[in-house]
């Protein structure tokens, strides 16, 4: 092989006359009678090669059954192209390579799927051959766009005098709420290591050995049901500082987010996010991770349908209105719509519509004509206006009403794409109280601090204990989340009391951190970015996949190399393993 001199993306008319060589792809293949066009790429870019029957020295049959992917090498002199052929929308497109030698480096056999579209083959199919599927543009794209967001990160954090520590892969299980990865163990059969949910008991024992600022771009696992924006094995910058207060890791998270921001799209965030604390966001987006990128309020609306005929809503906990601004469906959308909520396990959708100065259709007919001008009013709601609501218990509304407010802003495309909204949510509860086990889990963790002003309530109230926790919100996605920590033994064996994780049990799982605890632990805070989250939004995607190399499906499969996959019986004895329904 002969090794390039320019990669496909370099050469311009200040090249014209120069002897050079290329490798990479063939991208496309042109044939003109005696004239053979080839499009060459590599990852730099593309540029055009001429293979001319009348010049070229070796075998012109042999070029004209050059094929799409196959990989060669070509040695050629740089000349401009012809006025009418320079393409100005091409880096190297005022210049083409008139080919004098050309090296077949591997032919490659019929695609799996036409590279160049990746909606010419179904996901699961692309997967299995993710490495073609990683030569497209977009993907090509996502992972420098990828490769630039962790160098931002490190150079910013680095001048914010955070150091890079590893921590751990093999560890013992921290709570963060899903299912861990087990690895069983063969030399102590019968005992396992978790893969880390997140690196929480390491970083905070990384404070108690004065480290002060902490940082990794490392691996967590989770065995938890997959989403768009979920994968089992994802990535996270995890950061961890010492005698800090909530305002510090905002100052950092901000200056750290407008970095990456910076440095990869060239797009400035302000410098200070504003902040809504849980109640507001749930009250009124009907979820703690809400899109600013447009209005859409909830509203309060069960005053009226109290005041009104409508004897669905009597009952319901709370009713939610949406106004839809100069919108109004037809009734075939309607009862799409109506579909739609009932997956959040809403009972119906009412709605009205506001014309001639009046509400009609509907459930107009339940509202007298004054309770009707006084929700106009109250609502703003003008001619042209609609208004969906729905009544039930509060979380079925919020979750519902919430759910539909984003799906109008995706029908009606009312997010920008290069708009990016960014708030801290503040003020979670301590505790949420799970029906199933009759017990309260951790909000955010369990290593998560309480309101200092709430402590007492751990004891008399803990339902209305506030959390010192936070999370970032970028146009709806959760794209961090962290907390002050406790950083007192004796708080936090009273918070794991209260969790239901018995003195014996927490001395079992965390009694390496409570130790820890004993022996100078610096007041804490962190916080951890999910990085896929973040290159999805600085990518554009809305697919998590489109960001990781070689990712999993949504049900947790690697379909390249079919992982997981069954181990030999000698394996599984090594481990003391017997499977159950296996002989
Ligand atoms: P948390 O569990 O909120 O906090 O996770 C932090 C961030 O990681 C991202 N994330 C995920 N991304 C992709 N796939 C997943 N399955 C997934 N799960 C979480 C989210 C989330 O905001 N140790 C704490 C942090 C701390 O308290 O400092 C933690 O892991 O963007």
């Amino acid at each position: 092989m002969k090794k390039r001199t320019h990669t496909c993306g370099e050469l311009t008319k200040n090249d014209v006359s120069k002897s050079v060589v290329l490798n990479g792809w063939i991208n496309t293949v042109r044939l003109h009678g005696q004239v053979v066009f080839v499009d060459l790429r590599d990852r730099y870019g593309k540029t055009q090669l001429v293979f001319n029957a009348d010049t070229y020295p070796g075998d012109f049959d042999a070029v004209k059954k050059l094929s799409i992917e196959d990989v060669i090498s070509i040695s050629g002199t740089v000349q401009p192209r012809a006025d009418e052929a320079v393409n100005p929308g091409m880096f190297t497109g005022e210049i083409e390579v008139a080919v004098n030698s050309l090296v077949i480096l591997n032919e490659t056999e019929p695609l799996p799927f036409v590279i160049t579209d990746r909606e010419s083959a179904s996901e699961d199919f692309r997967l299995k051959y993710r490495y073609l599927e990683l030569r497209t543009e977009e993907l090509q794209k996502n992972m420098i766009t990828r490769h630039r967001a962790y160098q931002a990160v490190r150079s910013y954090l680095t001048n914010e005098q955070f150091i890079e520590v590893e921590t751990p892969v093999l560890m013992k299980s921290t709570p963060e709420g899903a299912r861990d990865y087990l690895v069983p163990s063969r030399i102590h059969n019968g005992k396992f290591f978790a893969l880390p949910q997140s690196p929480q008991t390491y970083k905070q024992l990384l404070m108690i050995s004065g480290f002060d600022r902490y940082f990794q771009i490392v691996k967590c696992f989770r065995d938890e049901d997959l989403r768009a924006d979920r994968q089992p094995e994802f990535t996270q910058i995890d950061l961890e500082m010492s005698f800090v207060d909530e305002q510090d890791i905002y100052a950092l998270g901000e200056g750290l987010t407008g970095s990456v921001f910076k440095e990869v799209l060239g797009v400035s965030l302000p410098q200070k996010f504003p902040v809504m604390t849980y109640n507001e966001a749930m009250d009124t987006y009907g979820t703690d991770k809400p899109d600013l990128r447009f209005e859409l309020q909830l509203k309060d609306v069960k005053p009226f349908t109290d005041a009104s005929d409508f004897n669905a809503f009597k009952s319901a906990e709370t009713v939610k209105g949406l106004v839809l601004p100069g919108m109004q469906y037809s009734r075939k959308i309607i009862d799409q719509m109506t579909d739609f909520v009932k997956q959040y396990g809403a009972k119906g959708l009412a709605w009205m519509k506001a014309e001639n100065g009046v509400l009609s259709g509907g459930i107009s007919k339940f509202l007298s004509e004054d309770l009707q001008q006084k929700l106009r009013n109250e609502l703003e709601i003008n001619d042209g206006d609609m208004i969906f609501m729905i009544g039930d218990a509060k979380e079925t509304v919020l979750q519902s009403t919430g759910a539909l407010r984003n799906e109008i802003a995706r029908r009606e495309n009312l997010a920008k794409e290069s708009d990016f909204k960014p708030l801290w949510v503040v003020d979670f509860p301590m505790f949420e109280w799970d029906e199933d086990d009759k017990r309260f889990i951790a909000m955010h963790h369990p290593f998560t601090a309480p309101k200092n002003e709430d402590i007492d309530k751990l004891t008399s109230d803990p339902k209305n204990v506030i959390s010192r926790g936070y999370d970032l919100v970028i146009n709806g996605y959760e794209v961090a989340g962290g907390s002050i920590r406790i950083h007192e033994r004796d708080l936090q064996s009273k918070v794991f009391k209260l969790l239901g994780i018995s003195k014996e049990e927490a001395d079992q799982k965390f009694g390496f951190l409570l130790n820890a605890f004993r022996y100078g632990a610096p007041p804490h805070g962190g916080i951890a970015f999910g990085f896929d989250r973040l290159v999805m939004l600085l990518a554009g995607t809305h697919n998590i996949r489109d960001v990781i190399a070689f990712p999993k499906t949504t049900s947790a499969m690697s379909l390249m190399d079919e992982s997981p996959s069954p181990v030999s019986n000698t394996q599984l004895d090594e481990l003391g393993i017997v499977l159950k329904g296996r002989d």
